[in-house]
C-alpha cells in the first residue's frame, strides 16, 4: 500500500488514568480490545475482532521487535517494549507494551496486553532506535534526517 507521508504526522497522545488493553488468539488474532484501545486507534470494536493484530503495526516499527515478542510468549514469558502504533486514520501512537499469557486450568488460552503512555524523551529515543534498527535490517526508511 502507498501511504501519503503527511498523512504519518499526526499523533494521539495516550493517557496515563487509564490502561490500554486488547487480548488475542494464540495466532494474534483480536478478541477483545477494551474503549480506549478503540478510541485511541480509531477502530471500532467490530472492526478490530475481525483482524489480526498486526492491523495496528507501524511502518516504522522494525519487523526483529516482533519476532523477540513472539518468541518470547512462545517462552511463556511476559514480554515488554516500546511500540509505536498506526491509527486507522494513518495517525500514531506510542506506548509501553505488557504482553503475556492468559492462562486457565494451567492452560495456555489467549495472550493479553496492557499498554501505557511513555515520555517524549522515551519517545524519541526510540525512534531513533527503530529507525538505526531498520535501516541495519535493510528495511524500508524514513526520509527523516537527524541533525
Ligand atoms: C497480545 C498481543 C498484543 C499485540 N499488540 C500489538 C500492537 O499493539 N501493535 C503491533 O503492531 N503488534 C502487536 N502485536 C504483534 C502482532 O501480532 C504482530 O506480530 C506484529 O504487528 C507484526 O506483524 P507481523 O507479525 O504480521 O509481521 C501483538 C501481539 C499480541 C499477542
Amino acid at each position: 500500500m502507498e501511504y501519503n507521508e503527511s498523512e504519518f504526522l499526526i499523533e494521539t497522545k495516550v493517557p496515563s488514568d487509564e490502561v490500554i488493553i486488547s487480548r488475542t488468539d494464540l495466532k494474534g488474532n483480536i478478541t477483545y480490545a477494551n474503549e480506549l484501545f478503540c478510541e485511541i486507534s480509531g477502530y471500532t470494536l467490530e472492526e478490530l475482532l475481525t483482524k489480526s493484530h498486526n492491523v495496528v503495526r507501524h511502518p516504522d516499527m522494525p519487523h526483529s521487535i516482533y519476532k523477540d515478542l513472539w518468541q518470547t510468549l512462545k517462552d511463556e514469558k511476559q514480554w515488554v517494549g516500546v511500540v509505536k502504533n498506526l491509527r486507522k486514520d494513518r495517525g500514531f501512537y506510542w506506548v509501553k507494551a505488557i504482553v503475556s499469557g492468559v492462562y486457565k486450568d494451567g492452560e495456555l488460552v489467549e495472550y493479553k496486553s496492557l499498554r501505557a503512555p511513555i515520555s517524549y524523551g522515551e519517545k524519541l529515543q526510540h525512534q531513533k532506535l527503530y529507525d538505526k534498527i531498520r535501516k541495519e535490517n535493510g528495511e524500508k526508511s524514513r526520509r527523516v534526517v537527524y541533525e
